[in-house]
C-alpha cells in the first residue's frame, strides 16, 4: 500500500501548485495526477455538478490505485470533501482547513480576505471553517472569475495582466486585510502578480503549500510514508493525465514544475466515466 502514489485532482493547472509542493516536501513519494482541463473552470459552475466530477475523477485515480486522495481544488473541495471523506477507504485531504489555519496563525490585525472562484467564495465555506475555529477575527471573501482562465491560457505573461489583477483586487483593497488566501489553487501560478497589487505588507496564503503540511502529518499517522531508502529501492514516479489538450498541459506544467520529460497523458470523458485514451 504505501507504495502506491498519492492521488492529486483539479479542474486544470490549478492543482499542480499543490504538487509541486508534494515534490518538494515529499520526494519519496509517487504522485498521480489527473486535470479536467476540458471542463475547466469549475468555478461558476453549481457545486452539485462539480461534486459529480469530483467523484468521477476520484474514481479515475482509484481505478489505477492511490493510498491517498488529495482534493487539489477549492471549489472541489467545498463540493465533495465531506462526501469523499466518508465514502472512500483511503485518507481524503482537501485544501480549505488548511489554509484555514494557516491564515488564523498569519493575521495580526484579526483581518483575513479570501479570494477564490464564485462556488468557493458563494459556499462562504472559508468564512465558515475561519470563524469556526477563532471567531473575533473577519474574512472578506471576493470572487475573481478571471483569474482561472488568466492561468489556463497563460494570459498572466500578457502586458495587461497586471491591470486585470488590480481591478478585480479592488474592492478588497479597501478592507485593510494583513493576511489573503489565495483561495483557488489556480492563484499560486500568478502570485507574483498578486502580491504586486495587494502590496508587500499583505501576507499571502498558498493553500497548496499547507495542504502538503497535512498529507505529511497523516502519511506518518496511518504508516504510509515512503522513506529515502524505499525511493532508492523504487524510485518515485510521477504521471499525470488531462482530460484537455495534452501538448498544452506538458507545456505549462514542464514550465510550472520545472521539469522536463514529464509522463503527460490524455484520458476522455464518455458519458459520467473518465478513460485512459487508448492509442493502439
Ligand atoms: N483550481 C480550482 C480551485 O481551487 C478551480 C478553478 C476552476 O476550475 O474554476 O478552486
Amino acid at each position: 500500500m504505501k507504495d502506491l502514489p498519492i492521488g492529486f485532482i483539479d479542474s486544470g493547472f490549478g492543482g499542480l501548485t499543490v504538487v509541486k509542493q508534494s515534490l518538494k516536501q515529499l520526494p519519496n513519494e509517487s504522485v498521480l495526477f489527473i486535470g479536467d482541463n476540458a471542463r475547466c473552470p469549475y468555478g461558476p459552475r453549481p457545486l452539485n455538478e462539480v461534486k459529480k466530477y469530483i467523484w468521477q475523477l476520484s474514481i479515475f485515480l482509484r481505478e489505477k490505485g492511490i493510498k491517498m486522495l488529495v482534493i487539489a481544488c477549492n471549489t472541489g473541495t467545498a463540493a465533495a470533501l465531506e462526501d469523499l471523506k466518508r465514502t472512500l477507504p483511503i485518507p481524503v485531504v482537501g485544501v480549505i482547513e488548511p489554509g484555514s489555519r494557516a491564515a488564523i496563525i498569519q493575521t495580526n490585525n484579526k483581518k483575513i480576505g479570501v479570494i477564490g472562484t464564485i462556488g468557493t467564495i458563494q459556499s462562504k465555506i472559508y468564512e465558515k471553517t475561519i470563524i469556526n475555529k477563532k471567531n473575533d477575527v473577519v474574512v472578506e471573501g471576493l470572487a475573481c472569475p478571471s483569474f482561472v482562465e488568466m492561468v489556463e491560457t497563460g494570459q498572466i505573461y500578457s502586458s495587461q495582466a497586471k491591470e486585470k489583477v488590480s481591478q478585480e483586487l479592488s474592492p478588497l483593497l479597501k478592507k485593510e486585510i494583513d493576511t489573503l488566501v489565495l483561495g483557488c489553487t489556480h492563484y499560486p501560478i500568478m502570485r507574483g502578480l498578486i502580491q504586486e497589487v495587494v502590496g508587500p505588507k499583505v501576507h499571502l496564503i498558498d493553500s497548496g503549500v499547507e495542504t502538503i503540511n497535512d498529507v505529511s502529518m497523516l502519511l506518518d499517522y496511518f504508516n504510509l510514508s515512503r522513506t529515502a531508502n524505499d525511493a532508492l529501492q523504487q524510485s518515485p514516479t510521477q504521471t499525470f493525465y488531462t482530460t484537455g489538450d495534452i501538448e498544452h498541459f506538458d507545456r505549462m506544467a514542464s514550465d510550472w514544475l520545472a521539469r522536463k520529460d514529464l509522463d503527460v497523458r490524455k484520458c476522455e470523458i464518455k458519458g459520467e466515466v473518465i478513460y485512459e485514451t487508448d492509442y493502439s
